[in-house]
């Protein structure tokens, strides 16, 4: 099987949206990674004064993080997938919050330009077609010293964490998945991690786009050297 991407992928995600909540429910750690990530943003004040992206937002798992680290954020959810941002916008946020739909790489015909002060991609990168396009796109849009933190299947490139990720799929996401109807898109969830850029790789990646101070910060569990979080800057 070869990799969703661009419409196949959002049609996929549309499929499996009314059972997504769910199924990431049942992943110990889930959300609890999400808010850690979230809080690696570091933004001050809660979040007071800073527009905030939340690219690839899904059904707002990612944006629920970012409120509990940002509380008073202005923060816009954008996502490719009508089925994952209807999910998104039914549920109860605060005034400054606000979704879109968009493809990652096409933000200015949705008029999402920025500047933006701080920007959260939560299990994105690995599914776009041209990784280091996107970083540049997100660049452009963000203001000068503003944070980015990119929360992402990215192996340590350890045998044994290759191996686990593939154990876990084998024996847990992918029943899940084909259980629900959506064998296509858990598949490619396998895939596109093994063939995703190792954390090292990924760092370097956004180091040539124009970002400084990254880091690569590890996330507790299973997910110890399977999921990371990236955190960076723009210069001032
Ligand atoms: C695994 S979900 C993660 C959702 C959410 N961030 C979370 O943490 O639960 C990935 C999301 O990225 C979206 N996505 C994938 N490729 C995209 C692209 N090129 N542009 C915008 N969204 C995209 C999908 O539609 C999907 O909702």
């Amino acid at each position: 099987m070869s990799l969703l991407r661009d419409d196949a992928l959002s049609v996929a995600f549309d499929h499996a949206a009314a059972r997504y909540d769910l199924l990431v429910a049942a992943s110990p750690g889930y959300h609890g990674h999400l808010r850690r990530s979230a809080r690696r943003l570091g933004l001050p004040y809660e979040g007071r004064g800073a527009r905030v992206l939340d690219l690839g937002c899904g059904t707002g798992a990612s944006t629920a993080a970012l409120l509990s680290a940002a509380g008073r954020a202005d923060i816009t959810g954008v996502d490719a997938s009508s089925g994952m941002l209807e999910r998104a916008a039914a549920k109860r946020w605060p005034a400054h919050v606000r979704f879109v739909q968009a493809s990652a790489d096409r933000l200015g015909a949705a008029g999402v330009d920025g500047p933006f002060d701080a920007v959260f991609a939560a299990y994105l990168f690995r599914n776009v077609p041209d990784a280091d396009h996107t970083l540049a796109a997100v660049r452009d849009r963000m203001a000068p010293g503003a944070r980015i933190a990119v929360h992402e299947y990215a192996l340590s490139g350890k045998p044994v964490h290759r191996a686990l990720w593939t154990a876990v799929c084998r024996a847990v996401i992918m029943p899940l998945g084909r259980a629900g109807g959506d064998a296509g898109l858990y598949e490619h969830l396998w895939r596109s991690v093994l063939g995703f850029d190792t954390a090292e790789r990924f760092a370097a990646r956004m180091r040539a786009a124009g970002f400084t101070d990254v880091r690569v910060l590890p996330l507790p569990g299973w997910q110890t050297g399977i999921t990371h979080t990236f955190v960076a800057r723009v210069a001032s």
